[in-house]
């Protein structure tokens, strides 16, 4: 039998709500057609933004989210997307299937949307491609109240009031298709981006995000930390806010092979659990270098773009991206969070890739049809740990479970407490096996059961379509008790739980 053991009188630091971020970039399904459809569409919408879509949104509480990109980001002119839509300037999506961009999603209708999501700003600003003078005009733009050029050209169309801008990343993958820069070269040339994107208003801060590493690329989170940490004026606030790191599993051994979404064996399985699971090493790893620079960890690491990254689903694009979501997605996702959470004291951003139709995505549409996918459900359970205290948890009793090849523990955890309710999510990484667990707490006596809901599926390659848009869903958990003070149960194989107590 497996042991949880809770100690909620040890409160471990906050999990901001950021750590449950998406990323929506101008790539594929995921703008155009997955969140906007333009004002006159049949698709019924609020200032072109797709309600379905929004309301679905709006159940699993999104926290912020990232835009224009990603890759497209250092490609994105922000002034031609800003203005009469009929005159916006078109551009090609070199990246992302070289398909037509009309510009018609820009500025005005991000703020729309974040606006109608009650979400927090991250926008992506351009280095590879951009200026100096359109980074800061832009920020400008976006931020100042006062009468200057791009204020007043903000207004001219059509917004009188800034907009709040939560955070600013300073390039994407400025190792990659950002510039193919160095560490040192890219970390100067962030010193001197950063500094014009200027705070107008002293009361909404824009926090700062340096492009950080791909993967296990620990040179350049060192080279980076070092140029920006070698000369530091005294009194000099530091340059940056958070370092991002992004990190996607992949099951298949290149981009060629990635392996289906969906017809994947037992050996898959496990290897892609196994994958998701070298999130935690990864930020312990650069946060260890972080620590070095760093030791009071003012500085967060934005994990701002993770998840699930298979072969596209046969007879779409290659350059959209688009894949189907099942049992296996949901796991992936439940461990990540868990381990978001686990790390909050480094970690205080992490975004999901992508929103909608674009890789692990949490919905899915087909013109006016909408799913919810399986990653969507376990969004909605861990929504409670969103501004939560994380508490110190340990698991005894796990063995590993597996093929030869590929072992992962049998259960992850997390817990936090918000408003004087513990919430527990568990999951249980066996294909097959089910797994007694009892969970105990240092004083909670007599625990009460408030709320208990389960991911699982009659079959771990299921997911829901546009025929059966419902196959798999959380549902509530009726296979856990409380007993002689203790929360027991069978947790079923392959399953994502999350249960409230107080
Ligand atoms: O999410 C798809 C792409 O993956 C992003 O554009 C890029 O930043 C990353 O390589």
């Amino acid at each position: 039998m497996a042991k949880l053991v809770i100690n909620e009188t040890n409160t471990l630091g906050k999990i901001e709500p950021e750590l449950y971020g998406h990323f929506s970039e101008h790539l594929g399904r995921c703008i155009y057609e997955g969140l906007y459809v333009g004002e006159n569409s049949e698709i019924p919408n609020v200032n072109g933004m797709r309600t379905d879509v929004v309301e679905a949104l709006k159940e699993i509480e999104v926290p912020v989210l990232r835009w224009p990109g990603g890759c497209f980001a250092d490609e994105y002119h922000w002034k031609d997307g800003i203005g009469d839509k009929a005159k916006r300037k078109k551009m090609v999506n070199t990246h992302w299937g070289g398909v037509t961009e009309d510009n018609s999603f820009g500025t005005h209708e991000f703020m729309e949307l974040c606006r109608q999501l009650g979400c927090k700003t991250y926008i992506n600003g351009n280095v590879g491609s951009g200026t100096v003078q359109e980074m800061s005009e832009w920020v400008e733009y976006m931020t100042f109240s006062g009468k200057s050029p791009m204020a007043d050209l903000r207004r001219e169309n059509g917004s009188e009031e800034p907009w709040t801008v939560d955070f600013f990343g300073v390039g994407n993958e400025n190792w990659g298709c950002g510039g193919n820069m160095t560490p040192e070269y890219y970390g100067n040339e962030y010193r001197r981006y950063q500094t014009y994107v200027r705070q107008y208003d002293d009361n909404k801060k824009i926090l700062k995000i340096a492009c950080g590493p791909n993967v296990d690329d620990y040179q350049w989170t060192d080279g980076i930390l070092n140029t920006l940490f070698r000369y530091r004026p005294s009194g000099q606030p530091l340059l940056l806010d958070l370092l991002s790191l992004h990190y996607y599993t992949i099951p298949g051994p290149d981009w060629h092979h990635k392996g289906s979404a969906t017809q994947f064996s037992e050996e898959e399985w496990y290897n892609t659990l196994k994958k998701a699971l070298y999130m935690d090493e990864l930020i312990t790893r650069h946060g260890a270098i972080m620590d070095q620079y760093d030791p009071e960890k003012k500085i967060g690491l934005s994990v701002d773009e993770w998840g699930t990254w298979f072969d596209v689903e046969p007879g779409t694009n290659p350059g959209f991206l688009y894949q189907q979501n099942t049992v296996r997605d949901a796991l992936v996702a439940g461990i990540s969070l868990n381990i978001f959470n686990k790390h909050c004291d480094r970690v205080k951003l992490a975004c999901i890739a992508q929103m909608v139709n674009v890789l692990q995505s949490v919905i899915l549409t087909d013109g006016e049809q909408m799913v919810k996918t399986p990653t969507w459900h376990v969004f909605r359970m861990f929504r409670h740990h969103q501004g939560a205290q994380l508490l110190e948890s340990a698991v005894t009793g796990v063995s590993e479970t597996g093929t030869e090849e590929y072992m992962v523990p049998e259960i992850t955890e997390s817990v936090s407490c918000k408003d004087g309710i513990i919430t527990i999510t568990v999951n249980n990484l066996s294909m097959e096996n089910s797994k007694d667990l009892e969970i105990s707490f240092a004083e909670l006596k007599n625990p009460e059961v408030i709320e208990a809901n389960i991911l699982t599926g009659d079959d771990v390659h299921a997911c829901n379509t546009f025929e059966d848009p419902n196959h798999v869903e959380a549902k509530a958990f009726e296979g856990c008790c409380v007993k002689d003070g203790k929360i027991v149960m069978d947790l079923p194989a392959a399953s994502v739980v999350e249960i409230r107590v107080k």
